[in-house]
């Protein structure tokens, strides 16, 4: 089995237990709320006439179902394309949406973030919420900002959550275990690499915050250690 390939299968495994064994906005989970730094940005898009949303490694509709809700309520035209690798995802993002009457505005693609082709000036509002260090190779997050940056559209808005600096250990022994993240920079690197991915874009927002959480690995329930960085940007 090559890494990416056992990465894959580690991350499919816990996303599958997580998703299976927690509701969407119940407590318990991650899942319980929207992410704060994304319901902020949207009354920031409220002049809009319409509004094109991607989100990238959706899950189960964690922040583009609220998103679509927001947009409704103040009887703007949106749509959200919703990408994730997994069809478990995909299937639930599908059943949530509708029990949350956005079902009309959902676009699933059950394909891998790094796969999806984003066109030029093509997006108000792109999402890369703990997804984007889970593209296959450092390249591939590279030509994934590049092709971030050009998809937003003037004015348009990117918020990126990512992890950075990720150390997993062992809740039972504490040994520390091997990351099974695609990608796992040094907090620096990553943010020098998204400054100069975004050099064109203003920076709204470069926060780091220093974070554990305990999830499903095989057998072992594991804690990872990582920086968090949140960085959003705005076209001009
Ligand atoms: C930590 S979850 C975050 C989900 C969502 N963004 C949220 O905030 O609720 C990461 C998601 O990214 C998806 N994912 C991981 N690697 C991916 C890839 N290469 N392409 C598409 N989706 C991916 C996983 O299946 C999972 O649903």
């Amino acid at each position: 089995m090559n890494t990416l390939y056992k990465i894959r299968n580690a991350e499919r495994k816990s996303h599958e237990s997580c998703y299976e064994n927690n509701r969407l906005f119940e407590e318990g989970s991650w899942l319980a709320k929207p992410v704060s730094s994304v319901m902020d940005i949207l009354p920031l898009l409220n002049k809009e006439s319409s509004v094109k949303i991607l989100d990238l490694g959706c899950g189960v509709g964690r922040n583009c179902i609220p998103a679509a809700q927001f947009f409704s309520k103040i009887k703007t035209p949106c749509f959200i394309d919703c990408v994730d690798l997994l069809d478990c995802a995909i299937n639930q993002l599908m059943s949530y949406s509708k029990k949350y009457q956005v079902g009309d505005k959902i676009i699933p693609h059950t394909c891998a973030i790094e796969d999806f082709p984003i066109p030029p000036e093509t997006y108000t509002l792109i999402l890369g919420i703990s997804s984007l260090e889970h593209a296959a190779s450092l390249e591939h997050l590279k030509d994934l900002l590049s092709k971030i940056s050009l998809g937003l559209k003037p004015k348009g808005i990117a918020c990126l959550i990512l992890n950075s600096n990720i150390t997993e250990e062992n809740t039972v022994d504490h040994s520390i275990l091997l990351p099974q993240f695609e990608i796992n920079l040094p907090t620096e690197t990553m943010i020098n690499l998204l400054k100069k991915s975004f050099s064109k874009c203003r920076v709204l927002q470069n926060r780091t915050s220093a974070q554990s959480y305990t999830i499903p690995r095989e057998d072992l329930q594991v804690i990872i250690h990582t920086n968090v960085i949140t960085y959003i940007v705005q076209k001009l």
